[in-house]
């Protein structure tokens, strides 16, 4: 973000991962076994059921500490909330899903703070432990790697058609599937197998996501779009230009970075598009990405895409081809 630059730095050694690494979250190395890892998402409602708000929320909010290979163990609730305008049972259901989620994972909620606010948002600042030398950053891709996405794309466009009730009852049930879905058993795959970097995919899109961690990482990177699970439906909304704001931010930001090849602009806006609760995108050393896929599969996670793969590059571009496969 802009704005991060032009606030004066403060430094702490303990600090291993922070605001110059545009990771995923902050860690603060405790001892030489131990590290302590360190999120805050909070958003306003992408969905109208109060309860499915609440439950997205903390799947996103505990996303960044999966993708940093960290256990989560604790949250706390950011919520704000127009007392005046809607009934508090309504607040209830919200902080249900967020409380329902978090057991899922396996956390506490042991706290949090309420203002009063014109529109409802809630989120969770999550906190994670980890060994300090197995924390998985977005800048240890390799050339060589290979990629693997563990979510479909394609909720910012459906969450956006959803706004303007256009989109289909099975598309919406399938985003709002996606979104809740935790990225615990994704994580545990990769810990288990040992991969060079991971980031997940919110809302810069997998683009913007992917272009954090080549250039974290000062490599490239190849995506076949055959190879991209997309969301069904997605497309054909994509079509009717049911296109979010930051989804189109993300494509104009990315523009220098990204070398189209044969992409339609459905598709480019697609592979830009803004998630929620996205997916982990995970570098893996090509030796050992049959097994982390078949890890994926066994734990049944929504999808284990090999989408690419991490090439030499001192510009550090994404190309995107749309080759069939061999
Ligand atoms: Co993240
Ligand atoms: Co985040
Ligand atoms: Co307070």
């Amino acid at each position: 973000m802009q704005v991060l630059h032009q606030i004066p730095k403060l430094y702490d050694s303990n600090v291993i991962v922070g605001y110059d690494e545009s990771d995923d979250a902050a860690v603060y190395k405790i001892s030489d076994n131990l590290a302590m890892v360190q999120t805050v998402d909070y958003f306003t409602p992408i969905v109208d059921d109060p309860y499915t708000f609440g439950a997205i929320a903390a799947a996103n909010a505990l996303s960044d500490i999966y993708a940093m290979g960290a256990k989560p163990v604790m949250g706390l609730n950011i919520v704000g909330f127009p007392a005046e305008k809607l009934p508090l049972d309504v607040l209830v259901q919200i902080l249900c899903g967020g409380s329902d989620k978090a057991k899922e994972a396996g956390i506490t909620i042991s706290g949090g703070h309420t203002i009063d606010d014109n529109e409802p948002k809630y989120g969770m600042v999550i906190t994670g432990f980890a060994h300090p030398d197995k924390i998985i950053t977005n800048s240890g891709a390799k050339p060589g790697d290979v990629l693997v996405l563990t979510k479909p794309i394609g909720t910012g466009i459906i969450t956006t058609a959803m706004k303007e009730d256009i989109a289909s009852p099975e598309t919406a049930d399938n985003a709002i599937k996606i979104m809740s879905t935790l990225n615990k058993l994704a994580a545990e795959c990769m810990i288990q197998i040992g991969v060079n970097a991971c980031t997940d995919v919110t809302g810069f899109g997998l683009m913007g996501h992917l272009h954090e961690m080549v250039s974290a990482s000062s490599v490239g990177a190849e995506i076949n779009l055959q190879n991209v699970p997309i969301i069904p439906g997605t497309w054909e909304l994509a079509d009717d230009l049911i296109i979010p704001a930051g989804t189109m931010r993300n494509h104009e930001f990315l523009s220098d970075h990204l070398i189209w090849d044969n992409i339609s602009y459905e598709y480019q806006m697609i592979l830009c598009d803004a998630q929620t609760s996205g997916g982990l995108l995970i570098s893996v050393p090509k030796e050992k990405s049959d097994d982390l896929v078949k890890e994926l599969k066994a734990s049944e996670t929504l999808t284990y895409a090999v989408i690419g793969r991490i090439i030499k590059d001192e510009h550090q571009k994404i190309r995107v081809t749309n080759g069939k496969n061999e």
